[in-house]
Order: structure tokens, then C-alpha cells, then sequence
């Protein structure tokens, strides 16, 4: 075998294959509509790409500190601050190359072989490969719709054993939109000081939250839980700079110190002018950032009406992020053209090449009675798209 066992354990996006149909469906004049998006479909505003320019012209081309440039650091504490009520100091801050680059290094710092690492399910992809990678083992509780697809502190007490090291937590999450309100964080914080276990709390999508519903960092109640939460964020979604690839990383600062040695040896520091872009979004005007939650604010609403209305579907109304996680289990089982459904993939691959509507399958994210929308799309796109998958499913038998 040539590929080291560490890498050959790494699924393939199972994504990838219905996104290369419909790129090749595209490529033959056909009009599909994507709902598999995971990025704002805005640009990155103005001033912000301004400020990469003005770095660019100012020579800030070398490399940087490993961690991020000071002026970066100070923005990042400065939002932890005002946002969250947290204080971090310079060397409890790691910046690198995305929140995913945050997450691999916070997974591969705090678990060791043979770790258990407590992972609610839907849950982002990527999260269950980082811990293979790590040699743990993912532990996954499952939640489900009727309860907010949120975990439960006794179910979180039962998944603990002794092995337990740490506890993923995203919220808003990805694929739901579900949101943790402070009572519940609380609960949870309890479990995991009196157990001694980590939090690494996803809190990608902060900013990305409708009807006015607070945002709890689960690292703000206390020393205790602060002393034991690494928090990770980053700008790619709040300013639409996906392709800039910066995040970071909050904690204590001998784990951040240990993360950053990791990085040291593999990325270095995150590029130079997007760390002076990023200063501009976390400081800068957030006007744009408005503009952009209130259009998502407006598809979220068309999308979660027209959703329940169709004989079959259901979802939730998400409450942050960009994404209607839909209950399809009524549909599976049936037939298309005598083309059995069994599967999410199944529902899927048939949806793209009868209504050619590209969706992701919840299989990938752990729940295989459900499909993912991205509301990250145009407001025709929204509607188009879900009226074929309406004909759709009148269809089926
Ligand atoms: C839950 C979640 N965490 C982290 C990330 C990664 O963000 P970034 O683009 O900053 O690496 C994503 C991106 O899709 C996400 O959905």
C-alpha cells in the first residue's frame, strides 16, 4: 500500500459526485439549480478588499508571525470583547488559514489515540474526518427534529466514558441552523467541567442569525469553562470572504501555544494581506454585513414556506446560518418511474437527473432522512428550484 493508512481512512466528499453531475449538466446547456452552496453568494464588500489592496501596495508580501500580525490579534480580541464578553490576550489567539485549518489543529492538538471525541449528530462534515485523522474515535449522539436537533444533557451524560476528551459543539449549526440558547449551555458547561472535558465550539456562523435570537459563547459563563473551551470563528461567512482563508482560535494559551507549534511546521502563517483584510471586516463598517442577513432573512422565509406546503417535505424555520435542513422520510421507500427511493443519496441523484435541482443528501451529515438546502442562492433560483422539486415529488408513488 502506498497511501499511509492515515490518509486512506479519509472518505471522499460524497458530495463531490452529485456536484460533478451537475457541472457536467451545466456544461451541456442544461439549467440546473444549485442548492448545495456553503458560501454567501455576495462578494466580499469594497472596503474590505480595499485594505488588502492598500497591504499589498504597502509591501506586506513576507511572511508573518505564525499566529497572525498583532493588528489582527487586537481586531479578534477586541470582537471576543464586545460580542461575547470574553478576554484573550495576544497569545491565547491562534489565526490560520480558514475556521476549518482552526478546527484540524484544535482536534489534532487536545485528542490523542484512542480518545473519544462526543460529536452531536447532523453535524458538519469535516468534524468526523478530522477525528479519524487524529486517530480518535467520534462518538455520535444523535438529535432529531423534535428536539431542535439539539443534544440533551442526559444524553450527553450517557455518552461520556472515560476515554472522553472532548465535546464538538456548533452552533448556529450547519446543517440545521439550530441555535443553543443560554440555559442549555449552561447545563452543558456543568457536564464538562465536573468531567474534565474539552469544548471546541464551532461558532463559524455568529453572525449569521435572524429574529434578533443572542448568540452564547458556551466559553463566556466562567473561568472554569473558559479554561476548558478552545472557540472557533473566522470571517469567511460573516463577509462573505470565503476564498481569503481566515480563522481562529480561542483558549487557553499553553493549547493555543501547542496549536500554533503544529501550524509552525505545516502552513505558517495564514496569507499576509488577507490577515489585513480580515482587520477591516472584524473593525470595519458592518454595513454589509446587514444587507446580507436581511436578504437571507427573506429566502430563509420563501424557502420555509414553500418547503412545508409540499405534500412530504418538512423543516424546521433555521435560526442562523444559511441552510433548511428538510425531512424527506415520507418520500423514501416510494417509487420514481418505478425507480425505487431508499436512500438520501438515492433522493438525491434522482432529483438532480429528473428535475435537475442539485441538493446535499443527509446521509453526509450523519441524519439519512433529511436533505440540505442552501438559501445561498437568488431569490428566482429559490423559487425555480423548489418548484421543480414540487413536481418532483407529486410525481412519486
Ligand atoms: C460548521 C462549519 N465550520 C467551519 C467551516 C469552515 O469555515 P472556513 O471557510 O473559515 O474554513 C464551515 C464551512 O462550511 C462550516 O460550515
Amino acid at each position: 500500500m502506498i497511501i499511509s493508512k492515515r490518509v486512506s481512512q479519509i472518505s471522499p466528499s460524497p458530495t463531490l459526485a452529485i456536484t460533478a453531475k451537475a457541472n457536467q449538466m451545466k456544461e451541456q446547456g442544461i439549467k440546473v439549480i444549485g442548492f448545495g452552496a456553503g458560501e454567501p453568494d455576495f462578494d466580499t464588500p469594497n472596503h474590505i478588499k480595499d485594505a488588502a489592496k492598500k497591504a499589498l501596495d504597502a509591501g506586506l508580501t513576507k511572511y508573518t508571525p505564525t499566529s497572525g500580525i498583532k493588528e489582527l490579534k487586537d481586531a479578534i480580541s477586541k470582537k471576543f470583547n464586545k460580542d461575547n464578553g470574553l478576554t484573550y490576550s495576544a497569545n491565547e489567539i491562534l489565526v490560520s488559514c480558514g475556521a476549518k485549518h482552526s478546527l484540524f489543529n484544535a482536534i489534532l492538538t487536545l485528542a490523542d489515540e484512542g480518545d473519544e471525541v462526543i460529536l452531536p449528530s447532523p453535524y458538519w462534515v469535516s468534524y468526523i474526518e478530522m477525528i479519524r485523522m487524529a486517530g480518535a474515535k467520534a462518538v455520535i449522539i444523535k438529535t432529531n427534529q423534535e428536539d431542535q436537533f439539539k443534544i440533551k444533557p442526559d444524553q450527553l451524560i450517557a455518552a461520556i466514558t472515560s476515554r472522553t476528551k472532548i465535546l464538538i459543539l456548533n452552533s448556529p449549526s450547519n446543517p440545521t441552523g439550530m441555535i443553543y440558547d443560554k440555559e442549555e449551555l449552561l447545563e452543558i458547561s456543568k457536564i464538562l467541567i465536573k468531567n474534565n472535558i474539552f469544548c471546541i465550539s464551532d461558532e463559524i456562523y455568529e453572525k449569521l442569525i435572524y429574529d434578533n435570537i443572542p448568540h452564547v459563547s458556551i466559553a463566556s459563563f466562567n473561568e472554569q469553562i473558559k479554561k476548558c473551551s478552545i472557540v472557533v470563528n473566522g470571517v469567511s461567512k460573516a463577509y462573505a470572504m470565503t476564498g481569503w482563508r481566515i480563522g481562529y482560535a480561542a483558549g487557553p494559551k499553553e493549547i493555543i501555544g501547542a496549536m500554533s507549534n503544529l501550524q509552525d511546521h505545516s502552513t505558517s502563517n495564514p496569507t499576509s494581506i488577507a490577515q489585513a483584510a480580515a482587520v477591516e471586516a472584524l473593525g470595519g463598517l458592518q454595513e454589509d454585513l446587514k444587507t446580507m442577513v436581511a436578504e437571507f432573512k427573506k429566502r430563509r422565509e420563501v424557502m420555509v414556506k414553500k418547503v412545508n406546503t409540499i405534500q412530504g417535505l418538512s423543516t424546521l424555520t433555521p435560526q442562523g446560518a444559511f441552510y433548511c435542513f428538510i425531512n424527506i422520510k415520507h418520500l423514501l421507500e416510494k417509487s420514481f418511474d418505478g425507480k425505487k427511493i431508499e436512500t438520501s443519496m438515492n433522493f438525491a441523484d434522482l432529483l438532480l437527473e429528473k428535475a435537475q435541482v442539485a441538493v446535499v443528501p443527509g446521509s453526509v451529515f450523519g441524519d439519512d432522512h433529511y436533505m440540505r438546502l442552501s438559501y445561498a442562492t437568488s431569490m428566482s433560483n429559490i423559487t425555480e428550484g423548489l418548484q421543480r422539486i414540487e413536481e418532483f415529488v407529486k410525481k412519486l408513488s
